[in-house]
């Protein structure tokens, strides 16, 4: 038997063959490089502060954001929970009004916010966004989808946000979740404050909303 026909009926593809699922592999890792990257430039403050238990109970937790740049992304964990905060680009905050129609629930009426982030953007200020983590259908790790186009790991029309690749649930540059997708809701915020311009505190509401 030739080793064409073992190849075929074994369901294997030539090692340096460049499949579509391959194509999909790699772009995967590369996004998920991408938030790695930006953790490290701006230092992952679980690992700075003088407790890590007393951050396991669930105390809140610092982010200096000074370092984030327009388009960054930085990730902390609060209550054993990766919290995002992402810096977005006017261009990305342009986005959410041209798939309004597409998601699931735009004024996230049945999703999980603060008072102060209960608006269209989902943040208490314009370009910061706080999210958690955490997919709202089973709990996977959501990945960083900024790359649109040919270089986008969800589709070539994909205008940008974040992409959980255990079921493909896609959630926009506010965190809200599309029409049918797994995800029944919106990514959650978690009660953040800032203290300054470039100083937020996880885990604890503005004092004038307390
Ligand atoms: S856990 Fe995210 S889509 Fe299922």
């Amino acid at each position: 038997m030739s080793n064409d026909t073992n190849t075929k009926r074994e369901g294997l593809v030539n090692p340096g063959q460049d499949t579509p699922r391959r194509r999909f592999l790699r772009r995967l890792g590369l996004g998920m490089g991408a938030v790695g990257g930006a953790a490290t430039a701006v230092p992952f403050v679980a690992s700075m502060t003088p407790s890590a238990r007393a951050k396991a109970a669930g105390a809140p937790v610092e982010i200096d954001i000074s370092e984030l740049q327009p388009g960054e992304m930085t990730t902390v964990a609060w209550r054993g929970k990766p919290v995002w905060v992402l810096r977005r680009t006017p261009e990305m905050l342009a986005t959410l009004k041209k798939i309004e129609g597409e998601i699931s629930d735009p004024a996230s009426e049945k999703s999980i916010q603060p008072q102060y982030a209960s608006n269209e953007l989902r943040s208490a200020r314009e370009d910061i966004l706080v999210l958690e983590g955490v997919c709202t259908h089973l709990g996977c790790a959501p990945i960083t989808a900024f790359d649109t186009g040919e270089e986008s790991v969800v589709d070539k029309d994909w205008i940008g946000g974040f992409f959980c690749p255990c079921h493909g649930s896609k959630f926009d540059f506010a965190g809200r979740v599309y029409k049918g997708v797994p995800a029944p809701t919106n990514l959650p915020v978690p009660p953040h404050r800032f203290v300054t311009d470039n100083l937020i505190i996880v885990g604890e509401d503005p004092e004038e909303s307390a």
